[in-house]
Order: structure tokens, then C-alpha cells, then sequence
């Protein structure tokens, strides 16, 4: 079914093409999709976009399949993988992922994960017939209405991440998704806010979100401090 269709590394696309080529491919996807050039390339610097183990499927001169992966300590992530609605179902989306995954291979990667909607029809089969398992279920909430907190916490202030970088771990019980991981804060650090909650110099939680989307990377509070209201009080400054 693939007539004409090459497979090739995507190291020779600009981002520009390759955000085109996205857009249209989740043209149709559940979440409507408006992704600025600047946008992209944020998200692949946040991600970190790894060219030379992307695939871009090319037909007729025309770029009709992308499939974007990230390497980063011996793991693989997919970032994105769509084809454009007149190229579906010729096994394009199939061809790149082997051919990433044989690359990702061969430079050593031991892992190859990616988060998919769970009503995701199409890619959900493809990632399971790849031989992926399910590993855990991820839940988005959405806060609308402004924290109930009559003020601002005296303990929250603004840090830098690289301020609390290093023991952040120490206050979470749950691993961070790639998207929300310290290497992908880490990448476009410049772009987030940063709260952290201290009793003098003791971290006690920390949140930290990206302003100009309003999604929460993380929001931690230390084992035992929890249900003390830092939580809210960090959610609360944060609004
Ligand atoms: C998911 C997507 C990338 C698949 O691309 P594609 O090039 O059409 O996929 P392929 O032809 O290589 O098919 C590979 C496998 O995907 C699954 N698949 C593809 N289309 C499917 C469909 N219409 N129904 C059910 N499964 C389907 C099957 O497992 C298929 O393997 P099979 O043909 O051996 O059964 C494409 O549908 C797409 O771009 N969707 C919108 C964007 C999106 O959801 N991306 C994934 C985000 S996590």
C-alpha cells in the first residue's frame, strides 16, 4: 500500500514544514489544534525534538506523514506522530515508527514511550501493535474558578527553577509525565512561573506552570506538611 512513499530521516526539514505538516495531520484530531510557528518550536525545545531519530514520510514531493521522537538519558519519546488525512491508512505512520525505533536502536535507547488519548481510535492500535503497553492512566483537571483564599500565603514566593531544581524530587511521590518531566522544564526554563512555599529556608511545596498557556507542570507539597493548605495557598498565588 506504501507506492512512493520514502521514509526518511527528518534532519533535512525546517520547522516550518514539519509544523505544517502536524497541523494538517490533527486536522481532525479530538483537541482542536492551534500550534504557532513560535509554539512549535517551544514545544519541541520543551520536548526536545530529536531529528536525526524523526521520520517524515514523503510523497510526490510532498511531506504526508511525520512522526517526531525525543532521546534523552537511553529513553525514547514519541512526540508526535500524524499523517495527513489523504495519506492514511497506506501504513506510512507504521513504516516511520520502525524506522525510528530500529535508529533508536541502534544509538542505544532502551525505552519508547508516548501519551495517547484514551479514545484515540486510530493511534491507540498502532501503539499497542508496535508491542507498547499501557503503563498508567493520565487525568487533565481544569480549575475555572479562582481559588476560595481570602490572601495571598506570606510563605509563597517567586524562585527560579534552577533554585529548586535539584530537590524537587524529594517532594514528589509520582513521576512526572516527558512533557511535565525536570528535563523538559529545564529546556525552556525562561518561559515558566515558578512559586515555591518555604519555612525559612525548608522547601515545603512548590508550583510551577507555563503563563502563557496557564498548564501546571508540577505542584508538590512535602510528605509531611501535606493538608495544610500549601497546596491551595500555591495555587492560589499562582492565579
Ligand atoms: C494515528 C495516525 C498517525 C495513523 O497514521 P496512518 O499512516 O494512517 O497509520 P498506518 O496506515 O501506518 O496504520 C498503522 C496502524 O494504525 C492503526 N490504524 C490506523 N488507522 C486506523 C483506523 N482507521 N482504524 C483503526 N486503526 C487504525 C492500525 O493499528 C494500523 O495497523 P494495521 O493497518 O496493520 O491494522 C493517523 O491516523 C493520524 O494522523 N491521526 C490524527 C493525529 C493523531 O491522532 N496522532 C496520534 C496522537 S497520539
Amino acid at each position: 500500500m506504501m507506492q512512493n512513499a520514502e521514509i526518511l530521516p527528518a534532519t533535512g526539514w525546517s520547522a516550518e514544514a514539519l509544523r505544517e505538516a502536524m497541523l494538517d495531520s490533527f486536522s481532525d484530531y479530538a483537541i482542536p489544534m492551534q500550534l504557532s510557528q513560535p509554539d512549535f518550536d517551544a514545544m519541541m525545545r520543551e520536548r526536545g525534538l530529536d531529528l536525526p531519530s524523526s521520520r517524515v514520510a514523503l510523497i510526490d514531493g510532498t511531506v504526508a506523514a511525520i512522526s517526531l521522537t525525543s532521546v534523552r538519558d537511553g529513553q525514547a519519546y514519541l512526540i508526535s506522530s500524524g499523517t495527513r488525512p489523504a495519506y492514511r491508512s497506506r501504513g506510512l505512520a507504521r513504516a516511520m515508527t520502525a524506522g525510528s525505533l530500529a535508529y533508536l536502536r541502534e544509538v542505544g535507547a532502551r525505552s519508547f514511550q508516548t501519551e495517547v488519548l484514551r479514545n484515540n481510535e486510530l493511534a491507540l492500535p498502532l501503539y499497542l501493535s508496535l508491542g507498547m503497553t499501557k503503563l498508567r492512566k493520565l487525568d487533565c483537571y481544569r480549575i475555572t474558578a479562582p481559588v476560595n483564599m481570602p490572601s495571598i500565603d506570606q510563605r509563597v514566593q517567586k524562585v527560579e527553577w534552577k533554585d529548586i531544581a535539584p530537590v524537587v524530587g524529594q517532594l514528589r511521590d509520582w513521576r512526572p509525565s516527558w512533557k511535565n518531566s525536570d528535563a523538559s522544564i529545564a529546556a525552556i526554563e525562561d518561559q515558566f512561573l515558578c512559586l515555591a512555599a518555604y519555612d525559612g529556608s525548608d522547601l515545603l511545596g512548590y508550583i510551577i506552570a507555563n503563563p502563557a498557556n496557564g498548564a501546571v507542570s508540577q505542584l508538590a507539597v512535602r510528605s509531611d506538611v501535606r493538608r495544610q493548605g500549601i497546596g491551595i495557598a500555591l495555587l492560589k498565588a499562582l492565579q
